[in-house]
């Protein structure tokens, strides 16, 4: 835990790589239908083989890029109460990349993801040197859109029925912030 990057969002919470102990912890904050329902990549059930597949997509990442390219959102004693990642990355260096991002529903209405995404973005644009940051949100997932648009990112458009879950075809709106804006 001593030598890890640690990237502070306020004096409460910071960012980190993932560890083999977040596994069970992940389970008992993402086993919530409401996160099935607003992302294309958290089912439900979750169970403990979907976070452990996290885990070791995680590592992977982060080893073929050798930089963390998913943080895990931590609160002061080090517990994993979210978390953050660029998505789609095939390779680097690159200009562009998506985020994606999650919250234990305990933290939400506190500010706390505006916050992680303006310092995601700043790691974005300095370490990994990207000129584009981008996400792509489900139209009815207000909160997420208020977030971007709280962190600075602009709505580009909406991409009509371009999401497909569940058997439901419905649009998306897609965000962008670019380096120095
Ligand atoms: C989207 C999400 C990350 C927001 O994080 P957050 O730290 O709570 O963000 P904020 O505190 O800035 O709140 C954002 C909005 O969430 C909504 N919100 C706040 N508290 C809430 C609660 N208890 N229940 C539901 N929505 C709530 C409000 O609309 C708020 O907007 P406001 O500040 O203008 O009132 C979080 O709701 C989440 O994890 N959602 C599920 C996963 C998800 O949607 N990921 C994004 C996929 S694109």
């Amino acid at each position: 835990m001593e030598n890890i990057i640690k990237i502070y969002v306020d004096n409460d919470i910071y960012l980190s790589e993932f560890m083999e102990q977040d596994q069970d912890e992940l389970v008992l904050l993402l086993n919530e239908k409401e996160f099935s329902e607003n992302t294309g990549t958290i089912p439900f059930p979750y169970e403990l083989v979907h976070s452990k597949n996290l885990l070791l997509y995680a590592f992977a990442e982060a080893k073929k890029f050798k930089k963390i390219i998913h943080f895990a959102i931590r609160n002061q004693e080090g517990k994993i109460i979210g978390s953050i990642g660029f998505e789609k990355l095939y390779k680097l260096p690159t200009h562009q990349a998506e985020i994606g991002y999650w919250l234990s529903k305990k933290y939400w209405g506190q500010g706390i993801m505006p916050k992680v995404i303006q310092k995601v973005c700043e790691y974005g644009f300095s370490e990994l040197s990207l000129a584009r940051i981008s996400a792509m949100v489900f139209i009815f997932n207000i909160p997420s859109c208020k977030v971007l648009e709280k962190s600075g990112f602009i709505k580009e458009g909406v991409l009509r029925n371009f999401f497909l879950q569940n058997g439901n075809i419905f649009d998306g709106v897609i965000y962008s912030k670019i380096k120095h804006s």
